[in-house]
């Protein structure tokens, strides 16, 4: 097995007195794509948050590349896409995709940012437009655009699907495919198995949840 890229060990997290994560315990191998599954509210975005610093842990560490997770650097070949992604208002699709070029230490590449959006199944036109004026589908797209343009080592996408048709999430799918192909690690975060088990090496169920992820499960075969 190859070098775990990030490390959860025994990561436990409370909001108040309701225990969200319990004992997370396990690695992202480098160059695989790893499914974090459970039903919503197992606690797949905090433990998310958890990674990324954007919340304190009770106990336990993380380490991303060997470096603890609180450590900026931790962040620095990754690229994320949160749950509910939204571009700011006031851009353009092409300001949005310049910005987090830059952001990523990119090269704006005209040719490639519209190789990406056709890949989306999203119209070159929306490269003028207001971001204000996308749809939800189309703003997902605009986001997975950024994270898959961004050349980074690790993409880590919360519920990347969700908006999107059926026609662009098998788009979506074949990009998740061609960025594994290249050697990538990819952490997918999805309430949907299928999503899953169609891309990922392996799947994790965080405990809290399990039990009635399991039976859920049984329940619709
Ligand atoms: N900032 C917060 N304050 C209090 N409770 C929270 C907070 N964030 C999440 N929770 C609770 O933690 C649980 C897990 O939420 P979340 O991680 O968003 O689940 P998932 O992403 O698996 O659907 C839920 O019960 C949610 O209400
Ligand atoms: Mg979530």
């Amino acid at each position: 097995m190859s070098e775990p890229l990030v490390r959860f060990r025994a990561v436990n997290k409370s909001f108040g007195r309701a225990q969200v994560l319990r004992g997370i315990d396990f690695d992202v191998p480098a160059g695989e794509c790893v499914g974090l599954a459970g039903l919503n509210g197992a606690g797949k975005t905090t433990l998310i948050k958890c990674l990324l610093d954007f919340c304190d842990l009770d106990s336990g560490a993380i380490e991303v590349h060997g470096v603890k997770h609180h450590r900026p650097q931790a962040r620095a070949r990754l690229a994320f896409l949160p749950e509910r992604f939204t571009a700011p208002y006031f851009l353009t699709g092409r300001e949005f995709i310049a910005m987090m070029l830059q952001l990523f230490g990119s090269r704006y590449e005209e040719e490639r940012v519209r190789a990406m959006f056709a890949a989306l199944d999203l119209e070159a036109a929306a490269l003028e437009q207001p971001v204000r004026a996308y749809s939800k589908g189309m703003t997902q797209k605009l986001g997975l655009a950024a994270c898959f343009l961004s050349g980074r080592d690790l993409y880590v996408l919360d519920e990347p699907m969700s908006g999107l048709d059926a026609k662009a999430r098998v788009r979506a799918k074949d990009l998740l495919l061609k960025v594994k192909s290249d050697g990538r690690t990819v952490f997918l975060i999805s309430h949907s198995l299928a999503d899953i088990e169609e891309v990922c090496d392996r799947m994790i169920v965080p405990h809290l949840g399990t039990r009635a992820f399991l039976r859920c499960i049984e329940a619709h075969g």
